[in-house]
């Protein structure tokens, strides 16, 4: 299984962190600390994916609508984040990971605003790893400020105009996606660029998501087949002549 595994490995993984307010509360905690545990929970797997191979991985911390949550909640968030970013940038600067920020920015605070074009650009000569840190990001946000844009510079709309406008234009469509905590939807995270992925549900809460879980996963997409519209056999024919091709070389 190492070996479909190591072959079908997924290019870009991306994943819905989901759970940490119900891991928080099961302890009788505040769910703040299920939210500090799920920051220990992403070095885990940002660890993991390095050494797996994986060579883009982008998460969902927080969607456009998780402003509607209790305001000591949000604000707590905002912390996080500030504090991740000065904790954790300096060591994901040296393990050869790029960070970017998808997100709107401007209902944040200047300062956090700038903390995250400062911690894009401290990374930005790194290849081992894209992590995209989706945080104020919505999926209906990211196709309505492409076309905006496009609009704004008399572009004509089209499918690769839109694509190469939206906030995920830097690296290809993710093929797989994970999410956690046991929900199965999609709660408006990447909507155009999930047209083709792998949607896998665990229902592991994402504190206690960690390497093994992810394998879980892994594996689940490497036995899955992907189609793209074709027909079983054509896939098939596909993989024996790509395959032959590499052969041949
Ligand atoms: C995901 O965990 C993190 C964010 C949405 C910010 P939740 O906070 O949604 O956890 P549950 O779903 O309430 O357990
Ligand atoms: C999705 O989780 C957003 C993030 C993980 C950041 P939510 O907990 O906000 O999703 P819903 O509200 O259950 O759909
Ligand atoms: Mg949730």
């Amino acid at each position: 299984m190492q070996n479909t595994v190591a072959q079908n490995l997924p290019h870009h993984v991306a994943i819905v962190m989901d759970g940490n307010g119900r891991w928080a509360q099961k302890r009788w905690l505040p769910r703040v600390a299920g939210h500090k545990q799920g920051v220990d929970a992403l070095r885990r797997i940002v660890e993991a994916s390095v050494q797996r191979g994986i060579r883009v991985l982008t998460v969902f911390a927080f969607s456009s609508e998780n402003w509607s949550r209790p305001v000591d909640e949000v604000a707590s968030l905002m912390d996080l984040l500030a504090v991740a970013l000065s904790r954790e940038v300096p060591r994901l600067a040296d393990s050869g990971v790029r960070l970017h920020f998808p997100g709107d920015r401007s209902r944040l605070s200047p300062r956090l605003a700038q903390g995250l074009a400062s911690a894009e650009a401290a990374t930005q000569g790194n290849e081992r790893l894209v992590l995209n840190v989706c945080f104020n990001y919505g999926g209906r946000w990211d196709m309505a400020q492409a076309a905006q844009r496009l609009a704004e510079r008399g572009e004509a709309i089209t499918e690769e105009s839109l694509s190469a406008a939206m906030a995920m234009a830097h690296v290809p469509d993710p093929d797989l996606i994970i999410r956690t905590g046991g929900e199965q939807r999609i709660s408006n995270f990447l909507l155009w660029q999930a047209a083709y992925a792998e949607l896998v549900f665990s229902d592991c809460l994402w504190p206690e998501f960690d390497a093994a879980q992810l394998d879980l996963a892994l594996a689940e997409y490497a036995r899955r087949e992907r189609r793209f519209g074709q027909t079983s056999a054509q896939r098939a024919d596909a993989a024996v002549t790509a395959d032959a091709g590499t052969r041949d070389a």
